[in-house]
């Protein structure tokens, strides 16, 4: 039962964990990466998502001039990464070299899609807004990489196999390992009506 009702919106992002993705953008052949936890999936047709990023981060001044950047999910085992690239900046160095990231190769952009990634996406900058303090950046997903073996059956990712990093604010990582999974059917439960 919640017990805080308050208009004082304070830290709202600290009340819902949050799958946390590195941005990864290159631009004239050199790359670099930042946490962000802020971003969504917003549409089927064109695939289209979006991240949101401060015009304090070298990545925002990337993106604008190369027009794509990667989006790259990564296990709790390798949060550290996650800490590493988000408490950095690449104005001042090189974080692929310094933290050691590996790279894969994408298939469309020139980005560099994470080694330690279980899950990627290629995005080519799609639409820019600013919203308050931070910048939208919405991408047109144009390729995907995902790890199969992750897989359930039904192919969507096992989170107990695939571990993701969720963050929590306050510079605290979670994962969702021995959760318990439960199917509910949408169609089946929007159906639902109170009976009696
Ligand atoms: C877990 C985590 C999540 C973050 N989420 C965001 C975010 O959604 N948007 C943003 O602008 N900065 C976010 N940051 C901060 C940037 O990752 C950080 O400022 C980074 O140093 C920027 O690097 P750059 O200057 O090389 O672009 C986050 C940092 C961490 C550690």
């Amino acid at each position: 039962m919640k017990d805080v009702h308050t208009e004082d919106a304070g830290q709202f992002y600290y009340h819902v964990p949050w799958p946390v993705a590195v941005i990864a953008v290159r631009w004239e052949g050199k790359d670099n990466a930042m946490a962000a936890a802020w971003h969504a999936p917003i549409s089927f047709d064109p695939p289209l998502y979006g991240v949101s990023i401060s015009p304090k981060r070298h990545t925002y001044d990337l993106i604008d001039k190369a027009r794509e950047f990667t989006a790259n999910f990564l296990p709790l085992g390798a949060a550290e990464a996650i800490a590493a690239v988000g408490g950095s900046t690449g104005r001042e160095l090189d974080k692929f070299a310094e933290f050691d990231l590996g790279r894969d190769h994408p298939l469309v952009v020139g980005s560099p899609i994470l080694s330690a990634a279980y899950a990627a996406y290629e995005c080519v900058l799609h639409d820019a807004r600013t919203y308050g303090d931070h910048r939208w950046f919405v991408g047109r997903i144009v390729a995907v990489h995902y790890t199969s073996r992750l897989q359930a059956p039904d192919g969507t990712t096992d989170p107990q196999a695939a571990e993701p990093s969720l963050y929590l604010g306050a510079e605290m990582y979670a994962t969702v390992a021995g959760m318990t999974k439960r199917h509910l059917d949408r169609k089946v439960y929007g159906a639902r009506r109170k009976t009696g």
